[in-house]
């Protein structure tokens, strides 16, 4: 099989998030985020798993960076926790939390290696949730504090500054399902919440502008097609609804200054005046992370997806084609800035034998990915980076360590990291790419 082209000066980097990787979590003055209390909840996590230690890559960094030096790759896309840099989330800065960062930020740029930064992958500061958390209009005006900060620190070294890593996430699984912190069971808060991440990124788009911050400056959703399962009217306004709760509930507000319609949508959040003019700010960039389709059926029970090429050990569908669908539609829809692809991966059962970890899924499926990707940039979308999840195996929030996303296994007993076949196959990859 030939190898699929991409330009020249393509981003090829991993993502990582620090709740997943970090560890240290009451160490050197970080205060608590809503994960460590969720996490510490009986019941919410598998085998009641915690990032207490996760990774330990607080202490590791160096090493880890080397990892991703070793793999020729020349980016990597990392969060801050907000926590560490700033225990309340207002008030007092936390300098030995905040020279952490530097010195990762110095570590990669020494090794040549391009740093994207997201402010926020979920861990709102514990100090915030008590006084009504992202549910609360002045959490934007705080995360817009933040990210002025970080900005100001970080904006001349880093070469992208994401508000948001996947809001979706924050809002639906942290306050409709409940499977995420902080855990809450309430569809209208949900939506709510959903109004108040769009707002403070924009707020914090603006602000970060006015100070004179000099990174790029974007947001990262995720984002998939939907198939309807049929081709009748039921299954196909189901994938409507659910294309428009999931992808255009974001990109709308930011790109058409508007909340999407559908049939079968009834909840929408208290919207102020001008809010759509504070949400639309330009973006630098947009991160989208990719891992499978919405497979809409509206039978009950619901016809399963296909899955002709298999499913991950998340359960998801493999479906490269979708990429491809989903990038070439957004161009259709939105006047779109830069496109990174911020998140793809696959958890697989991994097994460590003899120093191996032979993980031929893993590669089928970013060959497979990278592959539809290159279609979608010869089809005209402006990709310019792509980012696997993840670096290492880590903590997947309520999956806890069973799910293994890792190019890199790690031995959480003795923090023993190995790389995998699909390490090799990237490496490798990439470094062709330069041939071509
Ligand atoms: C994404 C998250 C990331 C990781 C992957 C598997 O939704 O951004 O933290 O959990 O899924």
């Amino acid at each position: 099989m030939t190898d699929p082209k991409f330009p020249a000066d393509f981003l090829w980097g991993v993502a990582t998030s620090a709740y997943q990787i970090e560890g240290a979590v009451a160490e050197d003055g970080r205060g608590p985020s809503i994960w460590d209390t969720f996490s510490h909840t009986p019941g919410k996590t598998v085998n009641g798993d915690t990032g207490d230690v996760a990774c330990d890559h607080y202490h590791r960094y160096a090493q880890d960076v080397a990892l991703i030096a070793g793999l020729g790759l020349g980016g990597y896309r990392f969060s801050i926790s907000w926590s560490r840099c700033q225990p309340q989330g207002k008030g007092a800065w936390n300098a030995k939390g905040l020279a952490f960062y530097d010195r990762l930020v110095d570590t990669l740029l020494e090794r040549g290696i391009t740093p994207h930064a997201t402010l926020y992958h979920w861990d709102l500061p514990q100090a915030l949730q008590d006084e009504g958390g992202w549910l609360n209009r002045d959490t934007a005006l705080r995360f817009t504090d933040y990210a002025v900060t970080m900005g100001r620190r970080l904006g001349d070294r880093v070469a992208a500054i994401a508000t948001h890593n996947e809001p979706w996430c924050t809002a639906f699984l942290g306050h409709h399902s409940g499977k995420f912190a902080p855990g809450l069971k309430d569809p209208q808060a949900a939506v709510q919440v959903a109004h108040h991440l769009l707002l403070s990124h924009g707020l914090a788009l603006q602000a970060m502008r006015a100070a004179g911050v000099k990174a790029p400056l974007g947001i990262v959703l995720n984002q998939s097609p939907a198939t309807a399962a049929s081709e009748r009217a039921t299954d196909r306004a189901l994938a409507e609804r659910e294309y428009a709760l999931f992808v255009r509930w974001y990109m709308d507000p930011i790109f058409l200054r508007r909340y999407p319609t559908a049939s079968g949508v009834h909840l929408y959040p208290q919207i102020r005046e001008n809010d759509f003019d504070l949400i639309a700010q330009p973006l630098d960039f947009l991160g989208v992370n990719y891992y499978t389709r919405i497979w809409a059926s509206a039978d009950e029970p619901p016809q399963p997806a296909p899955a002709a090429q298999g499913t991950t050990d998340m359960g998801w569908e493999v479906y490269p084609e979708g990429l491809l669908e989903l990038l070439v539609g957004l161009k259709r829809e939105y006047a779109l800035p830069p496109i990174y692809i911020t998140e793809n991966g696959m958890a697989n059962a991994d097994r460590l034998v003899d120093g191996r970890v032979h993980d031929a899924p893993r590669i089928a499926y970013m060959r497979g990915h990278l592959e539809a990707l290159s279609r979608a940039i010869a089809a005209g979308v402006d990709v310019r980076g792509f980012f696997y999840w993840s670096l290492l195996d880590n903590y997947e929030w309520d999956s806890g360590y069973d799910k293994r996303f890792g190019l890199v296994h790690v031995d959480y007993a003795t923090q023993q990291r190995t790389l995998k076949d699909s390490a090799h196959w990237y490496r490798d990859f990439v470094a062709r790419q330069a041939a071509l």
